[in-house]
């Protein structure tokens, strides 16, 4: 598939390494695409440019921004380069504040995610909420003792989801489906909980796994 990941930060660079390794055509986004020249050097095969030209050449867009900024990328990869495209939504809606005894703060509420706000925004793109609740080290074919760790994602067109399945089955990811947008109301936060034992432990490295 041909890929487009907006953004230039540790979580967008790792995906799109994630991306080129399992055989994708890969172009990778900053509103200052000069910043990701030492990145492309390393990585050959891949582009990058802008925001617009990126999503502009994705089948399939990956959005890695700040969550701050998050409605803005989406603006500058521009409306007709989302529509009928599956988006997978990485960010988290981390608020402008430190931490308090090791629990981030976010700008969103329990009843409206980042995720809804975003598809709202751009209703003809399919969101998928994937990746927010896993650190950047882990994403790509990570190896725990405990076995394969378990992606939540969700989103309202289905076809995307079947889509983001098939990406987490070569990322390494047991996937579990937890429905519509609104359910990202609950998979957002897992981030929070994700972090804490790194802020309190300096532990960062971990992952979520549903048993049953
Ligand atoms: N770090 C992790 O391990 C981790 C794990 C799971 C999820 N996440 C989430 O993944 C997302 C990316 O995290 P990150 O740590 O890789 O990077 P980050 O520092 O949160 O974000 C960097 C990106 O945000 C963009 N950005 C910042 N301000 C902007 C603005 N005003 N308008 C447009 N774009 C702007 C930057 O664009 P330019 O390239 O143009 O500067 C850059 O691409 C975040 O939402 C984070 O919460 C992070």
């Amino acid at each position: 598939m041909k890929v487009g990941v907006l953004g230039s930060g540790e979580v967008a660079k790792v995906l799109a390494g994630g991306f080129i390794k399992h055989g994708h055509n890969v172009m990778i986004g900053s509103r200052t695409p000069s910043k990701l020249a030492e990145w492309t050097t390393a990585h050959p095969k891949a582009a990058a440019g802008s925001f617009a030209d990126t999503a502009g050449f994705a089948e399939l867009v990956v959005l890695a921004v700040k969550g701050t900024a998050a409605e803005d990328a989406l603006k500058a990869a521009g409306e007709r380069h989302l529509t009928g495209k599956t988006v997978i939504d990485a960010t988290n809606p981390l608020a402008e504040a430190p931490p308090v005894n090791g629990v981030l703060k976010y700008f969103t509420s329990l009843d409206e995610s980042l995720l809804e706000r975003l598809q709202k925004a751009y209703p003809g793109a399919h969101l998928v909420k994937a990746f927010n609740s896993v650190g950047s080290a882990s994403m790509v074919n990570p190896q725990f003792k405990g076995g394969k760790p378990t992606m939540f994602i969700c989103g309202n067109d289905e076809a995307a989801k079947t889509t983001v399945r098939g990406i987490l089955d070569q990322f390494g990811w047991e996937t579990a489906d937890m429905g519509k947008a609104e359910a990202a109301r609950a998979i957002e936060p897992l981030c929070m909980l994700w972090c804490i034992p790194g802020f309190l432990r300096n532990d960062w490295v971990h992952a979520f796994k549903l048993l049953n």
